[in-house]
């Protein structure tokens, strides 16, 4: 596995790849989560990158860019056991320059839910995206439907820009007791990750609504507050389509449940689609 921390190296690297290139951007301190995308990206192309790089322009002001989990031994270790060909490893100043031209989200699908808690965060994400995914020129990129409303934006960014990549969606991983796995989880205490399990238990509580017949949106919501009075302050619980437009009820094949919520120190998402 080569290391690459400059684009000089990156592109060293990649001009002796022949075939195709599945690529896992990530955020590094790697977990299952992350494993699954790289498993998947291995099994489905002839090479694979992986890129580590906590990208400060999608971190708002006050939030945990510095404290963010670095764990850049351990992740080698799981990249090179995966066999990954080459390991993106930038510097902030090798992948931003002063003044740089943005990239928007946009105006509707950026700015609610996530986007409406952390504006200005999809921006500074697809901008790194679109800048990771041209220079390994990537013809499948692997994202987990964990981060749906970042997987979705990424969707619409390669179709908008007429990019010549294919963004391939991941389920999502969790732990035996339910938790979805995130990077984030290590902030948590151990009574912070039994509670923090009514976020899984929520959306349990709702997919088994929707399978004894109840469809109307706002009583589901209601159930899953209860649910997640365990946690201590919720930000949204969203029950939309696809295209993230609001249901009032739920329509099999074409929704979405989607919840944030502190528990502790770290905000916590979940998701399921039904
Ligand atoms: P990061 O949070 O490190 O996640 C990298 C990828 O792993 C994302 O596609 C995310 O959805 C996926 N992932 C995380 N936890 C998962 C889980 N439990 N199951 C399945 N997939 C999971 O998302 C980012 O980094 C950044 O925004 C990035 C896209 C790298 C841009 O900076």
């Amino acid at each position: 596995m080569i290391i690459a921390r400059t684009i000089a190296e990156l592109k060293e690297a990649k001009s002796a790849l022949q075939g195709t290139i599945g690529f896992v951007p990530t955020m590094g301190a790697l977990h299952k989560g992350h494993l699954s995308l790289i498993q998947q990206a291995k099994a489905e192309n002839d090479h694979l990158i992986v890129s580590i790089f906590v990208n400060p322009t999608q971190f708002l002001e006050g939030e945990d860019l510095d404290a963010y989990p670095r764990r850049e031994e351990a992740d080698r270790k799981i990249c090179e056991l995966a066999k990954a060909d080459i390991l993106f490893m930038p510097t902030v100043d090798q992948m931003y320059e002063h003044d740089e031209l943005s990239i928007g989200a946009p105006a509707i699908r950026g700015y609610i839910l996530e986007g409406q808690k952390r504006p200005g965060h999809f921006d500074g994400m697809l901008q790194i995206v679109m800048k990771l995914l041209n220079l390994t020129g990537a013809d499948n990129a692997y994202f987990g439907k964990k981060d749906a409303q970042q997987l979705a934006l990424i969707m619409q960014m390669v179709t908008n820009y007429f990019m010549d990549v294919k963004i391939i969606p991941c389920e999502i991983v969790r732990d035996e007791k339910g938790l979805a796995l995130s990077s984030r989880n290590a902030y948590m205490s151990e009574e912070e990750k039994v509670r923090a399990l009514c976020l899984s238990r929520s959306l349990k509580r709702a997919t088994k609504l929707i399978m004894g017949g109840k469809l109307d949106t706002v009583s589901i919501k209601e159930e899953m507050l209860e649910v997640l009075k365990e946690a201590d302050e919720v930000e949204y619980v969203a029950i939309v389509d696809r295209a993230f437009r609001p249901l009032e009820k739920v329509e099999l094949g074409n929704t979405m449940i989607l919840v944030a919520a502190w528990v502790g120190k770290p905000r916590l998402i979940d998701n399921i689609w039904i």
